[in-house]
């Protein structure tokens, strides 16, 4: 397996299936806005089943996990085609993602109720979007590990893999109250595409 040295004990690797949990535990740890949003759920995988766990399953060469000391701790994630991305979960991933929430007895909080709405609305991302900047990605890193530079290594990361794969341009969606990671992805280089008051989309051209 490919990995790459960030620091002393902390690595970038691809992601594997194996990886799945904890991509999903690190979703929700960083879901509120960059924060931890355990408290705000009682479907705990949901977010992770929707923004994280399909890149590792159906987009494997550009899903990578930070590392250290042998603990998943972040992850850059990417899809290279955004259409032929969604084209597939359409068909293998999204019908037995909903079928599981189908008949929960599970207390459902509002932030539940929001994300089973999001995974109802999957689908088709806006094609002048898609024509324009057709790859996306997203980036997550535990509270503990944040601010030491591992997340501008590990965009650097992906970024460089979606070019040499010969992507034209990225986008990616952020809450709009998320003001860390937006001064964060204008270093390199993205702009606002789109603002609303939940969330804005960032583009870059390569
Ligand atoms: C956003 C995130 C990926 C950034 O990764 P990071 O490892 O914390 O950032 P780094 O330490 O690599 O910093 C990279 C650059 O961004 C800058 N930066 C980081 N946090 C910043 C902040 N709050 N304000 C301004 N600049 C900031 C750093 O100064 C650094 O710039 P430099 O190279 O010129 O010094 C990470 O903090 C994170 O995962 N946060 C929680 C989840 C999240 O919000 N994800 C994005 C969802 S859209």
């Amino acid at each position: 397996m490919k990995e790459w040295q960030l620091g002393s004990g902390v690595v970038l690797r691809s992601a594997t299936l194996a990886d799945v949990p904890s991509l999903l535990a690190i979703c929700l740890q960083t879901a509120d806005s960059g924060k931890d949003a355990s408290n705000l759920h009682n479907l705990p995988d949901l977010v992770g089943e929707i923004y994280a766990a399909p890149y590792a399953i159906y987009e494997p060469d550009f899903a990578f996990v930070l590392v250290a000391n042998d603990r998943q701790v972040g992850y850059v994630l990417g899809a290279l085609d955004t259409s032929k991305f969604e084209a597939v979960l359409e068909v293998k991933y999204w019908p037995r993602t909903k079928a599981k929430y189908e008949s929960i007895s599970t207390e459902l909080l509002a932030h539940d109720v929001e994300l089973l709405g999001e995974l109802d609305k999957q689908g088709s991302s806006d094609p002048a979007i898609i024509s324009k900047y057709p790859s996306h990605l997203h980036i997550d890193i535990i509270e503990s590990h944040q601010g030491v530079g591992y997340g501008k290594a590990m965009i650097e990361h992906l970024l460089n893999e979606l070019r040499i794969a010969g992507s034209r341009g990225v986008h990616l969606h952020m809450a709009a109250t998320n003001d860390r990671a937006l001064n964060f992805y204008t270093k390199f280089g993205f702009t606002e595409i789109h603002s609303d008051e939940n969330e804005k989309i960032l583009a870059l051209t390569f």
